[in-house]
């Protein structure tokens, strides 16, 4: 019968949300509609990604198709998609995306009290090599990830920059979505941290990483070694005994995507650590 449930009780990242939501009296589920519409934008990168090929959608930005539109790159797309979806939730006063240089605030008839700060289309650069095969190859295309992190406006007067300057841990959601053989969307609202997959036939999320924990122990350290030269003592000494461990435990193994999110996700699940620590060439670290 669990079995059975399991099949037929589907818990979909809506139906999770607005769950969560009822343990809030008061709400009006204005997050469940915001987040409906970042869901749609993953949804579009994912099977812009499965169903086209990158081939067509990368690195062809200014070509032009045979009815002579000019063709967008993913990325250009990825991004109109997510800012499009959010503005119309018209629950969003500021976007912030990685592909734009200035902020964008939403006008005030369409507004709302969410800033939403998004990368939509993560580590198209990486992907740029799989472009002449044709189709892409499964390990370079779980290096694609949308990034996503979602403020509360400060009350009581206009949208400003601080109110996406805001320190992470203010954040009331933040989240990825993967894009590879199968589509995972990873969330935290902040008490705990769910992952669902994309069913394609259903076109829905669904939970199946409820509550990951990262393990206490792990075996993997995941850093750029080749910026060893640059790092501070004591982050080469800890990388060095992850390598040469003083009290006889076994070493720890590599792993390095190169890719944050796909880093952070195996962290996430296995265990160990990620690292991208300052160094002499990036003072403040390089991740933003
Ligand atoms: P960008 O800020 O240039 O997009 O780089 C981000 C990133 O690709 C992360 O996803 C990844 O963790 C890191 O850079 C890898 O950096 P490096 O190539 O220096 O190891």
């Amino acid at each position: 019968h669990a079995a059975d449930a399991h099949r037929t009780d589907l818990m979909t990242i809506m139906r999770f949300v607005l769950n969560e939501q009822s343990k809030h009296p008061g709400s009006r589920g204005d997050f469940t509609i915001l987040l409906n519409h970042i869901v749609l934008g993953c949804k579009f990168v994912c099977s812009a990604v499965n169903k086209a090929g990158l081939a067509k959608l990368i690195g062809l930005a200014g070509e032009t198709n045979v009815q002579g539109e000019e063709q967008k790159k993913l990325d250009v797309l990825s991004n109109e998609v997510f800012i499009k979806a959010l503005v119309s939730s018209g629950r969003t006063c500021i976007l912030v995306s990685e592909e734009d240089e200035e902020a964008i605030f939403v006008e005030p008839d369409k507004r709302g009290k969410y800033c939403v700060v998004f990368d939509p289309l993560d580590g198209s650069s990486n992907i740029d090599c799989g472009v002449s095969i044709g189709t892409v190859q499964p390990s370079l295309q779980i290096m694609i990830d949308s990034i996503f992190g979602i403020y509360m406006v400060k009350h009581g007067r206009e949208p400003t920059l601080d109110d996406v300057l805001q320190p992470g841990k203010n954040m009331v959601a933040a989240g990825y979505c993967m894009y590879g053989s199968s589509c995972m969307l990873v969330l935290s609202t902040g008490s705990g941290v769910n992952g669902f997959t994309l069913d394609p036939s259903l076109g829905e999320f669904i939970l199946t990483h409820p509550d990951i924990k990262i393990p206490k122990k792990g075996k993997i350290y995941s850093v750029n070694e080749g910026n060893a030269k640059n790092w501070d003592a004591p982050t080469a000494k800890y990388v060095e005994k992850c390598k040469f461990p003083e009290d006889g435990s076994s070493p720890k193994s590599l792993r390095y995507v190169g890719s944050m999110v796909a880093d952070v996700h195996r962290t996430l699940l296995y265990g160990g650590i990620f690292l991208y620590p300052a160094d002499k060439k990036s003072p403040n670290g390089k991740l933003r």
